[in-house]
């Protein structure tokens, strides 16, 4: 097998449904669901997905994960929203990754069929949504756990600039 392709997995990916939100380009929307209280966003789930949504109005939050299609190219290292200095990558939750994943946990307010209204997002409008996952404290939530370089930041920031969007020529295209 050709090297190259042993670190390309073949996979296909459902697109979910889409989140709409008021943002429309990265600078100015929040960096992260902690910055966007009470901003209100809709996730439109597809048709096939709908039955897929029971039950989900018990919890006060979900995940969200979605691709991030307005991201800049892969860059090992970055320098943060929330930093001065170069972070690796990984160490970041910077937009410009090989995959493109987000992940936010956001607040549902309610649901209608395949409409969920949610609030505290992060996302840019027309977001592709690839899986919605409950949010559990007891799961997810270390509150004391250690945050690396964050613990130590001091840029006070809590909105986005364009430093990791896609070339205006890209955006333009999709
Ligand atoms: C620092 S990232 C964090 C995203 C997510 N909460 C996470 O931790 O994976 C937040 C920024 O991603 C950008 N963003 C959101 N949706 C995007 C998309 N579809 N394409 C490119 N950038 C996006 C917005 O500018 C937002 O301010």
């Amino acid at each position: 097998m050709n090297p190259e392709n042993q670190r390309i997995l073949e996979a296909r990916l459902e697109i979910i449904g889409r989140v709409q939100t008021p943002f429309v380009e990265q600078r100015g929307t929040p960096i992260q669901p902690s910055f966007a209280k009470d901003v209100k966003g809709r996730i439109i789930v597809e048709e096939p997905y709908i039955g897929a949504l029971e039950d989900i109005e018990g919890f006060e939050h979900i995940w969200l994960l979605y691709w991030m299609d307005k991201a800049a190219p892969f860059r090992p290292r970055v320098v943060p929203y929330m930093d001065v200095q170069e972070r690796g990558l990984f160490a970041t939750r910077a937009p410009c990754r090989p995959n493109p994943i987000g992940i936010s946990v956001v607040r549902l307010l309610g649901r209608e069929g395949g409409i969920l209204h949610v609030s505290d997002v992060d996302i840019l409008n027309d977001t592709p949504l690839i899986d919605i996952k409950p949010y559990h404290p007891k799961f997810d939530a270390h509150p004391k756990s250690r945050a690396g370089w964050l613990d130590d930041n001091t840029e006070d920031r809590s909105v986005a600039d364009s430093r990791f969007q896609a070339p205006l020529s890209r955006m333009r295209e999709e």
